[in-house]
């Protein structure tokens, strides 16, 4: 049970990108949804810059925060004087700024004759900042009296596990692992959290198909069309294995596989369960990938990085399919399939379980038995531009995904991963919401199963790093970018291993070396 009170939100990196794009925004939208819940807000945006400097650029902000659609302009506009008043600029550098934050929190309780309820501290900022930042926190800033203490961390957490595990445990020396919130945007979109939910409502539809009788194989699919323009100095680091096979799709992964919990909101039975599909999956190797890099990433980095040609040999893949496999009695057998690439021809990110067929269609191969047999939890964007679950008619209808959500029947002409949209039962949430506004409100409610715990992060580095390892000296295939991709998206699965099965990819030899 929380108790009510004051709560302090404090965005370190406060105008920074993400803080500019998702953060205010989704902090103006729980202070709407909670302005009379009893609890009274107040909203710090912390930079390095000093006050003149960094107080316009977040009042910039927060005028630019949008109200949720059922609210009339008017009132719109009250709520925005309101959050502008509630929020202030301040400047978070050194251990003096954190007292002197403190300090002011403690002031404003006293004041108003407040009782405190909690301290927020979003840390927007680059991951080698956190441990000193924990740190400051903990020494300065720390609630008392029994209010609560929270922590987001955005990834990356670490570049493999033995990084990952130095970062955990800085962190572990200033919070306790119930004080940590480490997001995972995924977790957020509407359609990857109700994987869980859906397993749970239609369990008597799938128990009997959720093992590898029935199932095919699994996808995990995020593929993009931007390239990585304007954070070469990130991602040249880190890949696309690290960049989102490593959290997103792991953890779409264990969502579908995991043994469904009896209580989902239980964090540790959740924390647990995923943990169990982790320790169960079979070492990946090099014969489990294949990683590709379009053709003007050398160029971006040599631009972007200001090298000499000689060092411009990147290795970084911008493109990786991997096939995994789970060591247990139920999904023994099962490719898992992980794929992801920028520069890809459309932008689209699904997870599909599709099943066995063994209807034999001697004549009419347009009959509903024939077509393929499949749920897809679509994320958004691609051909159908709303998140959505989609379940073949030719399996069964399944249950309404709660209140918000609801049932498409008038469908446009669309066709999802090869049927037409009216082969399905459809379900999209009437309402869409941004990820990050979601996963505050998770995090104001201390739903501790929507993020990631430090077990789980080590757990799926545990899972990549032999793998990224084992590719560290490959030549990724050269790939064009673009609409013109095709030949790299035909993978091969030939039983545990993966190829390219299409020679018509570029290959440039002179980058290839011998
Ligand atoms: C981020 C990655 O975590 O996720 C990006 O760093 C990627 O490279 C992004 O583009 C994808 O998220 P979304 O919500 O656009 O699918």
């Amino acid at each position: 049970v929380q108790r009510h009170g004051h709560i302090s939100v404090v965005i370190v990196g406060g105008t920074g990108d993400l803080a500019k794009k998702y953060l205010w925004q989704g902090f103006f939208q729980l202070y709407v949804k909670e302005i009379n819940s009893g609890n009274s807000f107040s909203f710090h945006g912390g930079g390095l810059s000093p006050i003149e400097k960094g107080k316009p650029v977040l009042f910039e902000i927060l005028k630019a925060v949008s109200c949720p659609k059922a609210v009339s302009e008017e009132r719109c506009a009250v709520l925005k004087e309101q959050f502008l008043r509630l929020s202030q600029y301040r400047q978070l550098k050194t251990l003096e700024d954190y007292q002197a934050l403190s300090k002011q929190i403690e002031k404003q309780l006293q004041e108003e004759g407040m009782t405190e309820a909690g301290r927020l501290f979003y840390l927007s900022v680059p991951a080698f900042a956190y441990s000193g930042v924990s740190e400051k926190i903990n020494s300065s800033c720390r609630p008392s009296g029994g209010a609560w203490l929270r922590v987001v961390l955005e990834k990356p957490f670490g570049h493999d596990l033995s990084s990952a595990q130095a970062l955990a445990s800085q962190l572990g020396n200033s919070l306790k692992e119930e004080e940590m919130y480490r997001i995972d945007h995924y977790l957020g979109k509407q359609a990857v959290s109700k994987i869980l939910p859906f397993r749970l409502e239609n369990k008597k539809n799938l128990n009997p198909i959720w093992n590898k009788h029935h199932i095919e194989r699994v996808e995990i699919v995020l593929k993009e069309t931007l390239d990585v323009k304007g954070r070469i100095h990130f991602y040249d680091q880190y890949g696309v294995v690290r960049d989102v096979l490593q959290n997103h799709l792991t953890e779409v992964m264990m969502l579908l596989t995991m043994k469904l919990p009896k209580n989902i909101s239980n964090a540790e039975e959740v924390n647990q369960n995923k943990l169990q599909i982790l320790s169960s999956l079979l070492p990946l190797g090099k014969n489990q990938a294949v990683v590709g890099q379009y053709q003007s990433y050398k160029t971006e980095v040599q631009q972007e990085l200001n090298q000499t040609t000689d060092q411009s040999v990147s290795l970084t893949p911008t493109f990786a399919a991997v096939v995994a496999h789970i060591d247990n009695a139920l999904y023994e057998g099962v490719p898992i399939l992980f794929v992801s690439g920028k520069r890809l021809n459309e932008r689209v990110g699904y997870a599909r379980v599709l099943f066995k067929n063994n209807i034999f269609c001697l004549q009419d191969h347009n009959s509903v038995h024939c077509k393929p047999k499949q749920i897809v939890f679509y994320f958004g964007h691609g051909s159908l531009q709303y998140p959505a679950i989609l379940v073949s008619k030719n399996l069964f209808k399944p249950a309404l995904m709660g209140k918000e959500w609801m049932e498409v029947t008038e469908h446009k002409n669309v066709s999802v991963l090869g049927l037409p949209i009216t082969d399905y039962y459809v379900q999209t949430p009437r309402e869409q919401r941004d990820a990050y506004a979601e996963l505050i409100s998770h995090i104001y409610a201390a739903h501790k199963s929507s993020f990631v715990s430090t077990e789980i992060l080590l757990g799926s580095w545990y899972m990549w790093t032999p793998l990224l390892t084992s590719l560290k000296d490959t030549f990724p295939r050269n790939y064009p970018g673009g609409a013109d991709n095709a030949g790299l998206l035909d993978i091969c699965l030939d039983g545990n291993d993966i190829t390219f099965n299409n020679m018509e990819v570029i290959i440039n030899h002179d980058q290839m070396g011998s």
